[in-house]
């Protein structure tokens, strides 16, 4: 039906007779003549209409905003001071000759250009009007040349494009299954993959050798601005491999997207062990365009006649850090009050601060809560987080995780309110996991997922598994996780060995896993591979603040889709097929 696309004309197409197909973005009446924006998939066309062309001009007359039209006529260039340097087909207008109304359209829910006045759930629930605004458009647009250069590189390198099952048993990724219920056997259920972990393991067990899926994924967890619960892995899989060469393929992709999409040069990816980047950042996803660090006071403070800080000091599950932030000491009380706040919803029960007016001083040169506490340390301490004049000093003291997980989001806060960072893009691969962290019932879980391999020997990992090190690796942009992935195990008396210190008993190995401990024994290579998440890094690419704004149709932060309303009841006919019967809803608590 159409020529081209609006969005694509310019002054190498004047004098040309053109078709377009498209929406009426908005319609002006200039003193008899009307002026149509006609907007498609790839940008706007200004469309004149002049009353000369009485047919053409009664119906553009007719015309509202998102009616769909077909418009003919001849490409022209705009007459001078009407030149439009903000749009890329600002030079040219169409002169229309003849126009026909496809489909006419209900004023809309929202005007494309006012969609700041609703909130996100009207935009979610028409969704398909929200995803006309060129923004949206484009991230969409977006995504599909990404994906492109994702899978031309994965078959340049040999990986082969495999499906794995949706309806399958659960793949154990740390969260909640999706069920499905079964009809053919009643009482029976699906689970709707976490991942395609094992199914992919499986695939190396075949001899496939290199695999990739462009992969949906299905987790039932609490929701944040970077979580789906249906989101898209690429996810990827070889044999006879190691950590390096997962690495380098992963770090291969990645570089070449960037360059191709975005004529960016990642750099180098360093490579930081777990340890350093909880030490140094309090996260195992650093932000490392921030160059702000936490430094360990313990031994300092052990002394001190504060038992805030001295009882973590000396404890070996505390920790007392300190973080120092230049040119802080203007900070007022209510920003200091703010993210004294900020960091109590990480658990810290406190924010200590000394802030350095002059140094040369001593202690009457600071300002702070607790800096009669600090006589006899203070030197060493301003040395060691060389801190100068001006300068403010946060401090957490509590439990490790809990100084870490305050002050590592902390100095992420910082970065972003005060602008403090020295990158555009900061990538990074974070190595040398531990196997397993203990949960607050003292038993202990896989940081990864079971089928990660360690760096010891099954007696070893039996003998002493709190400290074993996996051959796990994540890679970080941006202190978002971008992807993830392991060296796997192939030998069955290791994932008998991994199962066992994860207290999943002889029975329930073979319930859940025997099929997978079946096929190790029968011919498995070494194996490893990596996942990264799709929506993330379309999110980090296209600056998106959210992971709704790079898919189609994502659902809320409840884990619905208000367009579809889905979750939704079912009928009972449908119950009674899946010999299912309901309770009524449990009440809601006070
Ligand atoms: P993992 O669980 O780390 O590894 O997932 C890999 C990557 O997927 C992305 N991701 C998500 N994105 C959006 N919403 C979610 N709910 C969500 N959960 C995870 C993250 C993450 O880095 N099978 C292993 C990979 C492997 O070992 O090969 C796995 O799934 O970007
Ligand atoms: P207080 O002794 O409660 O008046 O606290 C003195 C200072 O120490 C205040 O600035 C508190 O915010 C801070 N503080 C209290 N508990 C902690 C903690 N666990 N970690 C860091 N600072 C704390």
């Amino acid at each position: 039906m159409r020529s081209h696309y609006c969005g694509d004309l310019n002054t190498s197409h004047l004098d040309q007779e053109v078709e377009l197909c498209g929406w009426v973005h908005r319609r002006r009446d200039h003193g008899g003549v009307i002026f149509l924006d006609l907007r498609d998939r790839n940008g706007l066309a200004q469309v004149v209409v002049d009353p000369d062309t009485e047919e053409a001009f009664a119906l553009a007359d007719r015309a509202r905003n998102e009616y769909v039209l077909k418009i003919k006529g001849r490409v022209r260039h705009r007459p001078e001071g009407t030149v439009n340097t903000n749009m890329p087909t600002g030079e040219i207008e169409v002169l229309a000759k003849e126009v026909e109304v496809l489909n006419s359209a209900e004023t809309p829910p929202f005007q494309l250009d006012e969609h700041g006045k609703v909130g996100e759930e009207v935009r979610l629930k028409y969704r398909y009007v929200d995803l006309r605004r060129p923004e949206m458009a484009e991230k969409l647009r977006f995504r599909s040349r990404v994906t492109h250069q994702i899978r031309n590189y994965l078959e340049d390198q040999g990986f082969l494009d495999i499906e794995t099952p949706i309806l399958t048993r659960a793949t154990p990724e740390g969260a909640r299954d999706y069920l499905v219920p079964s009809r053919t056997h009643q009482n029976h259920f699906f689970a709707l993959p976490q991942s395609p972990q094992l199914f992919k393991q499986l695939l190396m067990v075949s001899g496939f050798d290199r695999y990739y899926q462009i992969a949906k994924c299905f987790r039932d967890e609490d929701l944040r601005a970077d979580r789906q619960p249906e989101f898209t892995q690429i996810d990827l899989e070889a044999s006879f491999v190691n950590e390096d060469d997962i690495m380098g393929v992963a770090e291969g992709l990645i570089r070449k997207i960037f360059k191709e999409s975005k004529d960016v040069d990642l750099g180098d990816f360093p490579r930081m062990p777990y340890s350093e980047a909880m030490n140094r950042y309090g996260s195992d996803k650093p932000d490392l365009r921030i160059p702000l660090e936490l430094v360990d006071v313990d031994d300092l403070m052990q002394g001190v006649d504060f038992k805030v800080f001295s009882g973590p000091a000396t404890d070996p599950r505390g920790r007392v850090a300190a973080l120092k932030v230049k040119g802080g000491a203007e900070l007022s009380r209510k920003q200091i009050d703010d993210y004294t706040k900020f960091v109590g919803i990480y658990g810290a029960r406190g924010l200590a601060w000394i802030k350095v007016n002059e140094k040369a001083k001593g202690l009457e040169g600071l300002q702070s809560p607790i800096v009669k506490f600090m006589e006899g340390v203070v030197d060493e301490l301003l040395a060691r987080v060389g801190a100068e004049d001006g300068d403010i000093i946060f401090f957490g003291a509590d439990k490790t995780k809990i100084v870490n997980e305050a002050l590592g989001a902390l100095r992420c806060k910082l970065g972003e309110d005060l602008n403090l960072y020295t990158a555009d893009w900061a990538p990074l691969w974070v190595v040398d996991f531990p196997m397993f962290e203990e949960e607050d019932d003292g038993s202990l879980s896989a940081l990864h997922h079971p089928f990660t391999a360690p760096l010891c020997s099954p007696e070893e990992l039996k003998a002493s598994p709190g400290g074993q090190l996996s051959r796990a690796y994540d890679m970080v942009l941006n202190g978002t996780e971008l992807g993830g992935g392991s060296i796997r195990i192939h030998d069955q008396k290791m994932q008998e060995a991994v199962f066992d210190v994860l207290g999943i008993d002889e029975a329930e190995q073979q319930e859940k896993f025997g099929f997978l401990l079946d096929a190790l024994k029968f011919g498995a290579p070494p194996h490893g591979g990596l996942a990264f998440g799709l929506d993330r890094l379309m999110m980090l690419m296209t600056g998106a603040k959210s992971i709704r704004e790079v898919i189609a149709f994502p659902k809320t932060q409840s884990a619905a889709c208000v367009m579809t309303d889905a979750p939704g009841e079912v009928s009972q006919a449908q119950l009674k097929e899946l010999n299912l019967r309901l309770r009524a809803k449990p009440q809601a608590e006070e």
